[in-house]
């Protein structure tokens, strides 16, 4: 972690938080009253998603699934593996994916597969960063904080092997 030489900020803390509150305030105003069913998709989402219910506010229960897509590299395998599954059923719950980016889709088009034969009221997903230059399978994501250019990026929940989850801005990173 003290070698960052290799690292500039694409989006600032600042950013981050101004977009993450926005965001939040747009999803509560598409679901109203209704009680959302949020699945944190581990780990990369962790932070995004405890920043983003605070915001979004009123009945939100949180759930978490999670998802080994990449392992250890810049590149994605392409097979996803379930690492941890739902505690609770999702039937009949309005149910929100928080992902942290999309990339090629697979993850979340895998997901979305996996999700819908539980037979939830609706399924919903909001992302924290989309690369869409990236997209090999197509996906409907309803809820987009920042389009970003195909880079690997690293910090505020994502990783390079593991670290740099903890870094409070997305970093480009180049090796
Ligand atoms: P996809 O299946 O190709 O859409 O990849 C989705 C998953 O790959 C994300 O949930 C991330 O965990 C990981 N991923 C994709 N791009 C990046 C990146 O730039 N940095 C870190 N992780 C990434
Ligand atoms: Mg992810």
């Amino acid at each position: 972690m003290s070698e960052q030489t290799n690292i500039s900020v694409l989006i600032s803390e600042e950013r981050i938080r101004e977009r993450v509150s926005a965001l939040g305030r747009e999803i509560r105003e598409a679901y109203g009253d209704t009680p959302i069913t949020c699945i944190c998709v581990l780990k990369g989402s962790f932070l995004f998603m405890a920043d983003l219910i605070r915001a979004i506010g009123d009945d939100v229960y949180c759930e978490f699934l999670g998802v080994a897509s990449y392992h250890g590299g810049t590149h994605s395998s392409g097979a996803v593996q379930i690492t941890q599954d739902l505690r609770t059923p999702i039937e009949g719950s309005h149910v929100l994916i928080i992902e942290d980016i999309v990339d090629s889709g697979r993850t979340l088009s895998y997901l979305v597969e996996l999700l819908r034969v539980r037979q939830p009221a609706s399924l919903k997903i909001a992302t924290l960063l989309d690369k869409p230059s990236n997209r090999v399978v197509d996906v409907n994501v309803e809820f987009i904080g920042f389009t970003i250019p195909d880079e690997f990026v690293i910090g505020y929940g994502l990783d390079l092997g593991e670290l740099y989850r903890n870094l409070p801005y997305i970093g480009i990173y180049t090796p």
